[in-house]
């Protein structure tokens, strides 16, 4: 049983589409934990309905490696997914987690990444720039935002009125489709 944490800051309906998904069916995946640095985030809602202990952890306690590999063990963490998780992860993580640690980003990066875009900001960067698609890229967490190696893509189509609640919503669609089955075969392709 290969055991994931998800690291969320918001609302978390990656966080629970990823729950429900290794719950429904025996994938040889757990959800053991979910972490969050954002104590009214919608995502302890979610977490705590399905089952799923989650921890508050803050913006200086990720940062503390002591600490982060010590709960990471303590869960038996072998994986770690961000699902909206809008701090940087520090490099005692990547090193711990060589290609075990996965980001969804919703745009086609390398388009529309970096400090800064993320959520919102970036759909609305999208309608502003006048593109005609966006989509989801799904890549592996290196040092720097947004730039680590490309896993998947998936695109849609951005009509001229769209506005950035319109493809957040289609992005919206293609994260829940298929962020958890890249997920499981990123793992089984271990
Ligand atoms: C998702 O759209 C995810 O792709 C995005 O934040 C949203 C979180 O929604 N992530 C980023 O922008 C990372 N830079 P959720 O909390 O409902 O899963």
């Amino acid at each position: 049983m290969t055991r994931i944490a998800i690291f969320a800051s918001g609302n978390g309906t990656n966080a629970e589409n990823i729950i429900k998904y290794f719950q429904e069916k025996d994938r040889g995946v757990e959800v053991a934990l979910v972490i969050c640095n954002r104590r009214d985030a919608g995502v302890y809602e979610r977490a705590n309905r399905l089952g799923v202990p989650i921890l508050h952890i803050s913006k200086s306690e990720i940062n503390q490696e002591s600490k982060m590999l010590g709960v990471l063990k303590e869960y038996g963490i072998d994986f770690i997914v961000l699902a909206g998780f809008m701090l940087m992860v520090p490099e005692f993580l990547i090193e711990s987690y060589p290609n075990r640690i996965v980001n969804i980003h919703p745009s086609l990066l390398p388009k529309f990444g970096g400090k800064g875009m993320h959520g919102h900001h970036v759909h609305a960067a999208v309608v502003e720039a006048g593109e005609r698609e966006s989509g989801i890229t799904i890549h592996y967490v290196n040092e720097f935002y947004d730039e680590g190696e490309i896993i998947f893509q998936a695109k849609t189509e951005v009509l001229p009125n769209d506005t950035p609640e319109d493809v957040e919503a289609k992005i919206h669609l293609l994260e829940q489709e298929h962020f958890p089955k890249v997920i499981e075969e990123v793992i089984k392709g271990e």
